[in-house]
């Protein structure tokens, strides 16, 4: 049974009687390393949020991912490595991409690059791409956890596909896995920002914790945003509704009434009937950190909209309205 300090009531959470959330610590690590060598999918907690792992190098294992998260199966993952050494042997690394793994790694930047003919990943894992996107976590738990292994893991946030990711634990226990390691409330909070390194610029496909400025500041070549194309499920923002709760989500919120839960900004609006509070101060690193918990606890039937005062467009701001945007997207691709 699960206990967490942490324990989001309302929000109506699955409890698995056998998930055993442990520890961090070399038992819980070897423990991992063991269920992983068998082909099972377990939680893991990273910087940005909790991850659904699985030995990417085995196909049933990575299948059994899609069938935990019920993704729809042209959605690829991302492949978690150690170090760039680790990741060298399966994907080509250009300069540029070289240059961004110095700078950003470990940390929350995905690189999408060139599988190398040779790859041990299971084609599955980039849902028969020809580019695997892959990053090195910076959280000690699944760093020992991928030293321990010695071989990538394929993970996505551990939550069922189209709803909100999870931040601690507790959120894992959405899904029908085993054993999940508590490394705590996630630092980041919001994903990794995703990026598709070509040879003349650096492509952003999600955003994320890492800015756009921040990659122009070590990148010699263009940093853009990917045009929206509805041929290729290769980025997120096909699936337009991704981060969804159950009630829906107005935007740009400024009046509230008694029947409204509101995630606030800032000084907060007055008159909701439950208010949580992103950042008071107005942080936006505060914010990302909050997003996903507190449109959880929000999530509540006793309320009829979540009301979302307005975040800036700069810096982390960007990612928090794109996953926003999804939350408050029209349901029907994947509900
Ligand atoms: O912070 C994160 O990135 C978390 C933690 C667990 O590492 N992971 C995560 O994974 O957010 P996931 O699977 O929920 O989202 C990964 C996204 C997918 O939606 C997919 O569109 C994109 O990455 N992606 C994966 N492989 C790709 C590829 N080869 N080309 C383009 N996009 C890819
Ligand atoms: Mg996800």
């Amino acid at each position: 049974m699960f206990q967490h300090g942490d324990t989001l009531v309302p929000t109506p959470i699955t409890i698995k009687e056998k998930l055993r959330i442990a520890r961090p610590g070399p038992d819980a690590t070897r423990e991992a390393v063991r269920r992983l060598s068998q082909g099972e999918v377990i939680g893991l907690p990273t910087e940005t949020v909790y991850g659904l792992a699985a030995d990417a190098t085995d196909d049933r294992a990575v299948a059994r991912i899609f069938d935990v998260k019920q993704r729809p199966t042209f959605n690829p993952l991302i492949v978690h490595v150690s170090d760039v050494e680790a990741a060298r042997e399966i994907v080509d690394f250009s300069e540029t991409a070289l240059e961004l793994a110095a700078a950003f790694w470990p940390g929350p930047l995905t690189l999408v690059l060139p599988r190398k003919t040779d790859s041990s990943v299971s084609l599955l894992a980039s849902a028969g791409l020809d580019h695997l996107a892959v990053r090195a976590p910076d959280h000690d738990v699944v760093r020992d956890v991928l030293l321990a292994f010695g071989r990538p893991l394929a993970a996505p946030s551990a939550n069922p596909s189209g709803r909100v990711s999870p931040t601690t634990a507790a959120h894992v226990a959405d899904l029908p896995i085993d054993f999940v390691i508590d490394g705590g409330p996630c630092r980041v909070g919001i994903e990794s920002t995703i990026v598709r390194v070509e040879a003349d610029r650096v492509i952003i496909l999600r955003s994320g914790a890492i800015t756009a400025d921040a990659l122009e500041k070590v990148c010699d070549i263009e940093v853009c945003y990917e045009k929206p194309s509805s041929e290729l499920p290769t980025a997120p923002g096909q699936l337009e509704s991704h981060y969804a709760p159950g009630l829906p989500v107005r935007l740009n919120a400024t009046t509230v009434a008694a029947n409204d839960a509101l995630l606030a900004f800032g000084p907060p609006l007055e008159g909701a009937g439950i208010t949580l509070n992103l950042s008071p101060a107005g942080d936006l690193s505060e914010a990302a950190a909050n997003l996903f918990a507190m449109l959880r606890r929000l999530d509540d039937p006793r309320y009829n909209t979540i009301a979302v005062m307005p975040v800036p467009e700069t810096g982390l701001g960007t990612a928090i309205n794109d996953r926003l945007g999804r939350a408050a997207a029209p349901r029907k691709q994947t509900r």
